[in-house]
This record gives structure tokens, C-alpha cells and sequence, in this order.
């Protein structure tokens, strides 16, 4: 299927660039993404109805029009990822009436700044995980007839870590599917229309349990009746980050989706339009970061290669213990020969945690990498998932920049942060 990963631990070159010219052209750690991985990962979903990018894995807005100009819709979290969609040419209204809404804002919460826009300033459809958000958007467009979509949570949940399941009754996910009643009351009494269903189980799923989320995707679609129009099956979708992880059978994923969608059309006699909204597919395959190596400790057993980036940049392996790919290529455009050897590595932050080769907990692992010196590079692979967009400013790091290769071009697609924007909003105190 298409692209596969690359797992061997020296990485010359990506996307035909040599990895060391990238490196000189735009300083480390830098962030780069190959377009063409994008638009392949977005081809692989043409069966569905819709693909609604969930622009929480990437937002930079070239990616955010990259997939535009592909045909994918947009998922937004806040009033921000709302506004970005918008710079990045999307908009609230559907090109043709009755068509799928370009934006759809997805969270639990309407904060004052997004449910002020949403309801005075820029109609983008919502999608309530909480019986709240459908009480304060009633109260304020009462009347207006607009449609909602309830996402669910239909009592369980699967995900790659604890930290990404979103279904069950420990979630705070979604509206309880038992409460689906009193969510039709609530929009009759504000002249809202529940014209969708979305059920997002978490990150990493796998076809036997959505087998059990088809299930109870059918049975609340039937609760609503023949307004429902749509039913999005969320995101979720893995990507193989190690050897000997898999995709999934996407044609199985869809297959079992269509069941849902085919049942539902006999049962009300009009089509549904069935939305798929992954992140991760779409984007992590695409991305890497690429490091410099700036110290190398050998510690009795232990050998250190210490890099300019550390999870200031890459959070995943502190959060979730989260395994990447790792290779070096060298900084000077020799050839890193010589025998592998197993070395931890780890950034420049004043934290212990700092290591990209550990295992869920906080163990430190240890990866087969070849010999490399201070001023050879270190490539972080499939980094484009919830890398840049999760980056902070601990220990005043500055925001790395995103680099978009595509068509043997590398473009700057966000400069790297300066200090001065790093200290913008500070004010000293007289
Ligand atoms: N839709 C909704 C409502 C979501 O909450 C999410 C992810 C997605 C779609 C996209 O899920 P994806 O296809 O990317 O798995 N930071 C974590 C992932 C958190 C996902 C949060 N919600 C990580 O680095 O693995």
C-alpha cells in the first residue's frame, strides 16, 4: 500500500533532499514535511463521503490548504483551529445547500471567544460533546433553525495509550449516549436540527472494536430518526510507527462503515453522508524532525548522543512513552559506516524526561544507531502528527520552524520564533 515507512537508522536524504543540505539551509531542529506523502495518505480515504482533516495534528496553514486544495474538509477544536480554516480559504457555509459543512467545530466546551464567534460572528457548524454546549448555543441563536451534530460517547472506548481513549464512562468525551433523549428536548426547545451523529473512540483503533462502535453507532442513529443526515466516524486511524505495526485494512474500516450507512438509508429512505476525520493518517508519515547532535557522553555502559531538540519540540515519547523512528545521516556529507551501537537520545532541557528513546512510564530504552559525533544529525521520523502543533517554550526554547518539501522545492512554511516574539507579551513590572 503506497508509502512505507522507513525504518532503517541512516537517513541520507528525504524527500530528495540530503538530509545535512536541509539541516544548513534551515538550521536545527527543524521540522520538515513531504507533500507528496500528504496527498497520497489523503487518496488512500477516496471512499468516504467525506475526509475531514483534523487540523489538531498540523494546523500550519499550508498544510491546512494543501489538504484544502485536495478536497478535504476541516475539523476545528477551538475558535483559533476555526480562524485558521478560514485564513487557509475554507468557509462556514456549505458551497452548495445541503452540501457537508466545511468547518466543523468538535469540542466539549464552547469557550466565551469561540461561542461568541460561532454565534455572532462566523455560523461554522457545531459538533456538541456536551449537553452544555447545546444549552449555550440554544440560548444564543434561538430560533435560527441551525443544525447541530452530537458527538457521542457510546459507553466505550479504545486507544494507542490510556491518555488517548475517548470513550467510557472515565472520559470526558462526548455526550453520553444514554442522555440522547434529553439532547432532542434541548434542541426542540431552541429550534436546534440534530442532523448528524459522530462517534471519535480515541486514537489508535482497531477493527474488532469497531465492529462494537458500528453497533452502537446504528442503534443512536436510529434514536434520531430521519433528520439524521450524516454520520462521521471520527478519526483514529494508526500508522505503523514501529517495525512490525500495521495499518489498517482500510477497506475493512470503510466496508463495515458503508454496512452502518447502507442500513441506515433503507431504514429512512434518503442518503447519509458517511465523514471520516483522522489526524494522524493524514499527516504523521509526512514529517520529520531533524536534530543536531551537540554532545556525545559515553557513562560506563552508557552512550548518549544529545541533541538540539528535546520535548519541547517532540512531546509524544515524554507523554505517552511514544515510540519514532530514529536515524542519522552525517552533518558533514560523509558516510556514517562503522558498527551500530545502542545509545540513548535524549535534548537540552533541564529535565531527566528529556529523552526521545523511552518507553511508556519513563524508561529509558535504547536504539541501534550508528557512531556519530558532535555536528551529525539525528532524524526523528514520523513527526508529523501531534509533533510541532504540541511544542512549548519550556526552558525558553524557541518555537522550531516547519519547512514544506514538494516538487523539489523546500519552502518555509513558519520561521522559526525569535526572542523577541518569545518575550512579546511580558511586561516588566516598574
Ligand atoms: N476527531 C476528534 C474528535 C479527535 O479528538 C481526534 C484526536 C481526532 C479526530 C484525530 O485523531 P487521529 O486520527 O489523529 O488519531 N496527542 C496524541 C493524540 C491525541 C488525539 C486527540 N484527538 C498523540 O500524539 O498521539
Amino acid at each position: 500500500m503506497g508509502y512505507e515507512p522507513a525504518f532503517g537508522n541512516r537517513r541520507e536524504e528525504i524527500a530528495g533532499f540530503a538530509v545535512a543540505e536541509l539541516a544548513r539551509r534551515f538550521g536545527t531542529p527543524v521540522y520538515v514535511y513531504d507533500a507528496a506523502v500528504i496527498r497520497q495518505r489523503y487518496a488512500d480515504l477516496a471512499a468516504f463521503d467525506v475526509v475531514r482533516y483534523a487540523q489538531k495534528a498540523c494546523s500550519n496553514l499550508s498544510i491546512l490548504k494543501l489538504l484544502r486544495e485536495q478536497g478535504a474538509l476541516v475539523d476545528a477544536v477551538s475558535v483559533n483551529e476555526v480562524r485558521r480554516a478560514l485564513l487557509a480559504g475554507y468557509t462556514a457555509e456549505p458551497e452548495e445547500k445541503g452540501g457537508p459543512f466545511p468547518i466543523v467545530y468538535t469540542a466539549d466546551i464552547f469557550d466565551q471567544a469561540a461561542l461568541d464567534f460561532i454565534a455572532d460572528e462566523c455560523p461554522v457548524h457545531v459538533n456538541c460533546g456536551s449537553m452544555d454546549m447545546i444549552w449555550q448555543l440554544g440560548e444564543r441563536v434561538a430560533g435560527q433553525g441551525r443544525e447541530i451534530t452530537l458527538r457521542l460517547n457510546p459507553g466505550f472506548g479504545h486507544g494507542h495509550s490510556q491518555k488517548t481513549n475517548t470513550g467510557g464512562d472515565q472520559s470526558k468525551h462526548g455526550i453520553w449516549f444514554e442522555d440522547l433523549e434529553r439532547c432532542f428536548e434541548l434542541a426542540v426547545h431552541f429550534g436546534l436540527k440534530i442532523t448528524g451523529l459522530h462517534m471519535h473512540i480515541g486514537s489508535g483503533t482497531d477493527l474488532e472494536h469497531l465492529r462494537q462502535v458500528c453497533g452502537a453507532m446504528k442503534q443512536s442513529a436510529r434514536e434520531v430518526g430521519t433528520q439524521l443526515q450524516t454520520i462521521s466516524c471520527g478519526g483514529g486511524l494508526p500508522v505503523p510507527y514501529r517495525p512490525g505495526e500495521s495499518y489498517v485494512d482500510l477497506a475493512e474500516y470503510h466496508r463495515l462503515w458503508q454496512e452502518v450507512v447502507d442500513f441506515l438509508e433503507s431504514a429512512f429512505g434518503h442518503k447519509i453522508r458517511l465523514e471520516v476525520e483522522p489526524g494522524r493518517y493524514l499527516v504523521a508519515e509526512s514529517g520529520s524532525l531533524i536534530t543536531e547532535i551537540r554532545a556525545v557522553k559515553r557513562q560506563k555502559g552508557n552512550l548518549f548522543y544529545l541533541v538540539d531538540a528535546g520535548f519541547n519540540n517532540l512531546a509524544r515519547p515524554i507523554m505517552y512513552g511514544s515510540w519514532h523512528p530514529i536515524a542519522m545521516a552525517a552533518g558533514d556529507g560523509r558516510y556514517l559506516s562503522g558498527d551500530d551501537e545502542e545509545a540513548i537520545v535524549g535534548g537540552p532541557l533541564c529535565e531527566s524526561g528529556d529523552i526521545f528513546t523511552q518507553e511508556e512510564g519513563g524508561f529509558v530504552s535504547r536504539r541501534r544507531l550508528p557512531r556519530g559525533e558532535v555536528g551529525d544529525l539525528v532524524v526523528l521520523g514520523i513527526t508529523g502528527a501531534y509533533g510541532a502543533v504540541m511544542a512549548s517554550n519550556y526552558n525558553s526554547k524557541l518555537l522550531a520552524p516547519e519547512v514544506l518539501l514538494d516538487h523539489g522545492q523546500a519552502r518555509v512554511i513558519r520561521k522559526r520564533q525569535s526572542f523577541e516574539q518569545l518575550v512579546a507579551n511580558e511586561l516588566e513590572t516598574e
